[in-house]
């Protein structure tokens, strides 16, 4: 079966999370589009939805989904959204979209994360996908050098502006084996707006679409 069908499983599953008369969080990417073509079936049940990009925002519209601004949308119930990699404690490397900031506002005010992916995102290690940092474009060099000391090997997104303005680093070499840790000790360097590492605040749930069926993998 081909990756694709497996991220459309994992995102016709997720609707049975959904709730009636909901706003729901939206994720950005190739998965989360799926999610979103199959929302556009179901959008009388949604009373909109809080977009993580500017692509998804188009995209929402474009089926016909209200977007909602997030700071009067208030605290969402439900979060959906894709992942590069996660471990068996739903720790996720984010960010390979770009939309990473956003995406963790999203993780950070919802109540229940709903990750969605195809089985070959679920690693035992993470850092095997490079791991996107958020950068202040003035602080790039500074980020660069932190990272460096960190036996991390950061390279620039190549014409890459976020919907934020600012760069991001994509860091090989990061060998994850204390992901809360990790992050923590990244969002004190200055320069950096977000680290793609979710582990503070992981996905709660995770749908990982297999050539059998859709496994589930709850946060523990
Ligand atoms: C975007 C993300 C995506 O969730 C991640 O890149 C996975 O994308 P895809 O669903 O296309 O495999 O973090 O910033």
């Amino acid at each position: 079966m081909s990756t694709d069908s497996m991220k459309k499983r994992a995102a016709e599953a997720a609707l049975e999370y959904l709730e009636n008369h909901t706003i729901l969080g939206v994720g950005t990417g190739s998965t989360a589009n799926y999610f979103i073509d199959n929302l556009a079936r179901i959008k009388h049940r949604l009373d909109g939805a809080v977009s993580s990009s500017e692509a998804t925002t188009r995209r929402l519209k474009s089926v016909g989904i209200t977007v909602l601004n997030p700071n009067t949308a208030g605290h969402l119930p439900l979060y959906v959204d894709s992942a590069d990699e996660t471990n068996q404690q739903l720790h996720l490397i984010k960010g390979g979209g770009g939309a990473l900031t956003q995406e963790k506002i999203l993780a950070a005010t919802s109540d229940l994360f709903v990750c969605i992916a195809d089985r070959s995102k679920l690693v035992e290690i993470l850092g095997t996908f490079p791991l996107p940092v958020e950068v202040i474009p003035m602080a790039h060099s500074h980020v660069r050098r932190e990272l460096l000391k960190r036996g991390g090997q950061p390279t620039l997104r190549k014409n890459v502006i976020t919907d934020n303005g600012n760069l991001i680093l994509d860091v090989y070499n990061m060998q994850i084996l204390e992901p809360t840790k990790l992050e923590a000790e990244l969002n004190n360097i200055a320069g950096i707006v977000t680290v793609g590492l979710f582990a503070l605040r992981p996905a709660d749930v995770l749908l990982l679409g297999t050539a059998s069926g859709v496994r589930t993998i709850r946060h523990f």
